[in-house]
């Protein structure tokens, strides 16, 4: 936890209780982990981060995580990882799912499947909500992130006024409208899954932070992450092949926010982007 001080408009000097969080995008391969685990407390003394979120759907290969991956990412001093639609794809990672408080999974799955999607952790002395979601644009016809979202964060907010949410989506629009949908009403709203940071990180009028997509931790040169060679392939000859995770250096992507731990508003959000050194 930061003390900030402010000055309020008559000149008077305001201190605030702060938490900062620093949200990372979603993992690609082992060239992702190597960056996360080489970089993170370097990362988080640099940015003061008090909480620590990534999105880990990526890291097998690029479909799914594993629990000894999980093991690695939270040694390294994350607090919690969120997920999205490639969460399925390692069938070791079911059980650990359903054992770890701190892996989430997108909550507007079908009920009974393996795991939850939100989860309180305490840093600090601050309870902090975080909440995973994936859209439904492009992607799965799941249960309506809307709907779950709102009632999720309804019940986390009888603890604690600081909720994060991952909406794991592909189209802006629904990103858009779901940050306006929970304005107020949550810390921030923060986007993964296209792997590609936009520019549009904001505040939202009721003191939402909000950012599209904060992009991904993964390979530079590449394709999303992928060998630029078969996705051009891919693309010109449209025959299925197998996408396989470019060998490079990653470039460590997210957003770093300061959020007002009375309130639960944001107080500031900024961009983080850097090439890590493995
Ligand atoms: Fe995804």
């Amino acid at each position: 936890m930061g003390l900030s001080l402010r000055y309020e408009k008559a000149g008077k000097r305001v201190v605030q209780n702060t938490l900062r969080v620093l949200i990372l995008g979603d993992i690609v391969g082992q060239p992702g982990i190597r960056a996360v685990y080489a970089n993170m407390q370097k990362l988080k003394k640099l940015k003061k981060a008090d909480l620590v979120i990534v999105n880990g759907e990526n890291a097998f290969d690029g479909r799914g995580i594993t629990p000894e991956q999980c093991d690695m990412i939270f040694s390294s001093g994350v607090n919690v990882i969120t997920s999205g639609n490639h969460i399925w794809q390692q069938a070791s990672i079911h059980q650990y799912l359903n054992d770890s408080p701190y892996l989430l999974r997108p909550e507007n799955y079908p009920v009974g499947v393996p795991g939850k999607g939100f989860c309180i952790v305490e840093v600090n002395g601050e309870k902090a909500g975080v909440v995973n979601l994936e859209g439904r644009v492009f992607m799965s016809s799941i249960r309506c992130p809307f709907l779950i979202g709102k009632e999720i964060c309804q019940r986390l907010r009888r603890e604690t006024n600081i909720i994060i949410v991952d909406f794991h989506a592909e189209w802006p629009e629904e990103k858009e409208a779901l940050g306006l949908y929970l304005d107020g009403k949550i810390s921030a709203l923060i986007g993964t899954h296209t792997h590609v940071q936009t520019a549009d990180e904001r505040i939202l009028p009721g003191g939402t932070g909000y950012i599209t997509d904060i992009g991904m931790t993964g390979p530079t040169g590449s394709v999303i992450g992928m060998k630029k060679e078969i996705v051009l392939r891919k693309n010109l000859t449209q025959m299925p092949l197998k996408m396989e995770v470019e060998e490079s250096p990653a470039e460590i992507m997210g957003v770093v926010m300061e959020i007002d731990s009375k309130t639960g508003k944001t107080l500031s959000i900024e961009r983080v982007k850097q090439t890590s050194s493995l």
